[in-house]
């Protein structure tokens, strides 16, 4: 059954999601990349998602569901680890509906609280590569200066990454997201989990989450 990373712009979801795949087998989900793959594309409707991106928006219910579903029949639901979904009420409630229709459920929503400060920091210095998408960060800077460690492919900065656009998504995600904590506290479905201090110590608190959830279930 699912689990869902959860957590403002810039807390370490795609981080911790990557690691999470390689130590723990978990198949990271990531909407935002998602999203970002279907905006590549020549279309008036991949065109219109790419200007939305950037200004850092979030998409409607029906352009969310049309990218993500097919995805997640593919791999069957099986291990998923999403990233970045649900961020909306009304996101929750049809996923909600979606899982029970298969007879699953979301096994553990962890939240990973970062004060807006530390992501201010922390997405002024991002950088992702532009041909695997791996993310190096002020206190993950790759080995050398504008190339991926992993492909050796061109470091480049988000479009969302500019500092009016990261106050934007802060802004969306106090508004819009934050009525999740409460939303899934109330399924008796959320860990929070510290975001603050380094990948590695929040890394292991994540990881000690879903160890707990997973001994739970059996
Ligand atoms: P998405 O790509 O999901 O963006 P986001 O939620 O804003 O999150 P980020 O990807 O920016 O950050 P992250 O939490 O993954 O952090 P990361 O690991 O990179 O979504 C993009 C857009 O798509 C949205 O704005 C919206 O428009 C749309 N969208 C997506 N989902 C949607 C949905 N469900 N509904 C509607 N629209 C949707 O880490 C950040 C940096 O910090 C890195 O440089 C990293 O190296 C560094 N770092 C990580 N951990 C630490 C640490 N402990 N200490 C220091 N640095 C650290
Ligand atoms: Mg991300």
């Amino acid at each position: 059954m699912p689990f869902v990373l959860l957590g403002p712009p810039g807390c370490g979801k795609g981080t911790y999601a990557r690691l999470l795949e390689e130590r723990m087998g978990l198949l990271p989900v990531s909407m935002g990349q998602l999203l970002r793959n279907a905006s590549k594309g020549k279309t008036p409707f991949a065109r219109k998602l790419k200007k939305a991106l950037a200004r850092g928006e979030l998409q409607s219910l029906l352009v969310v569901l049309r990218v993500l579903l097919p995805h997640l029949e593919k791999v069957r639901y099986n291990r998923v680890l999403l990233d970045g979904f649900p961020r909306l009420t009304d996101q929750a409630l049809a996923f909600e509906g979606i899982l029970h229709k298969k007879r699953l459920g979301i096994e553990r929503v962890i939240l990973i609280d970062t004060p807006s400060r530390e992501i201010v920091r922390r997405l002024g210095a991002r950088r992702v590569c532009s041909l695997c998408g791996q993310t190096f960060g002020i206190d993950v800077p790759p080995k050398r200066k504008g190339v991926c460690d992993s492909c050796g492919g061109r470091l480049v900065r988000r479009s969302d990454d500019a500092p009016k656009v990261v106050r934007a998504r802060l802004k969306v995600y106090a508004r819009d997201t934050k009525p999740l904590i409460a939303f899934y506290r109330k399924r008796g479905l959320l860990t929070r989990v510290n975001g603050f201090g380094p990948p590695e110590r929040v890394y292991a608190r994540i990881e000690k989450a879903i160890q707990r959830a997973q001994r739970k279930k059996n």
